[in-house]
């Protein structure tokens, strides 16, 4: 359902992404690990159209949409969460899943409602729907997070560290309900360093490092991977 083929990415003199291809396909579960500014994120930005690639292309459902922006892609399914939340501040927290419903869903008005409160309802965030979203602590704010992206209605869900900063059993909490997104045959893109929390969801990891795939495969057999390992301790040291 997804395929990005040899993208390449650059920001000023720093190549961020190189000749990268990612393939998902539909109802798929695919984890990304890598080392800190591997280009993971950018990796999400080129697949929801928050950036575009300087070479290669995206294919969504076999169309090419690299020349699409973010709120299309939206539209045809792609909804993502951002690493550091990003909801309207000023708005409740019904009426962010509303303006995602709408804007990136493309839903009219009682549709989207409906779209909004079931998202809502599935990441446990119904009872705070009045609530304002600068007001939401971390877990809540994340909540919010993947509940805009559900309002959309996506195939494909693109989570860039979602566990991230969560305490354990939080982080347990949330992969409970993106576990039962998959089941229900969401297709995802998942970006995470905690990664018990990822093992527990994905059923193929891929591996960045300096903007290259280093591997790609079965989960246990690429965190075993003696490359995947340098690329860790060498970002540690
Ligand atoms: N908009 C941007 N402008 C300039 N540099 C950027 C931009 N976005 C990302 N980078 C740089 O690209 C590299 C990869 O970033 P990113 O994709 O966020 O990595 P990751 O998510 O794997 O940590 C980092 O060195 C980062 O500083
Ligand atoms: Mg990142």
């Amino acid at each position: 359902m997804l395929a990005a083929r040899g993208v390449w990415k650059r920001f000023g003199a720093l190549q961020v992404l190189e000749d990268v291809t990612l393939e998902v396909q539909r109802g798929e579960a695919v984890g990304i690990v890598g080392p800190n500014g591997a280009g993971k994120t950018t990796l999400l930005d080129l697949v929801a159209g928050a950036a575009r690639a300087d070479r290669g292309a995206v294919f969504l459902g076999g169309r090419d949409v690299s020349s699409l922006g973010a709120a299309a892609r939206s539209r045809l399914g792609v909804g993502r969460t951002h690493q550091i939340p990003r909801p309207f501040a000023g708005m409740t927290v019904f009426e962010n899943a509303l303006v995602a419903a709408t804007m990136g869903g493309g839903l009219r008005s009682s549709e989207a409602r409906g779209k909004a409160l079931e998202a809502l309802e599935q990441t446990g965030m119904l009872a705070l729907g009045n609530r304002p979203a600068a007001t939401l602590g971390l877990l809540d704010r994340k909540r919010l997070e993947l509940a805009r992206a559900l309002a959309t209605a996506p195939r494909l869900l693109l989570l860039d560290e979602i566990a991230g900063g969560l305490t354990e059993p939080e982080a347990l909490e949330l992969v409970e309900e993106i576990r039962q997104f998959h089941a229900s045959g969401l297709a995802i893109v998942w970006i995470e360093h905690v990664v018990h929390a990822l093992l527990r969801v994905a059923e193929r990891l891929i591996c960045l490092a300096f903007g290259k795939v280093i591997a790609d495969g079965e989960p246990q057999s690429v965190m075993s991977d003696q490359a995947v390992v340098d690329a860790y301790l060498g970002s540690a040291a």
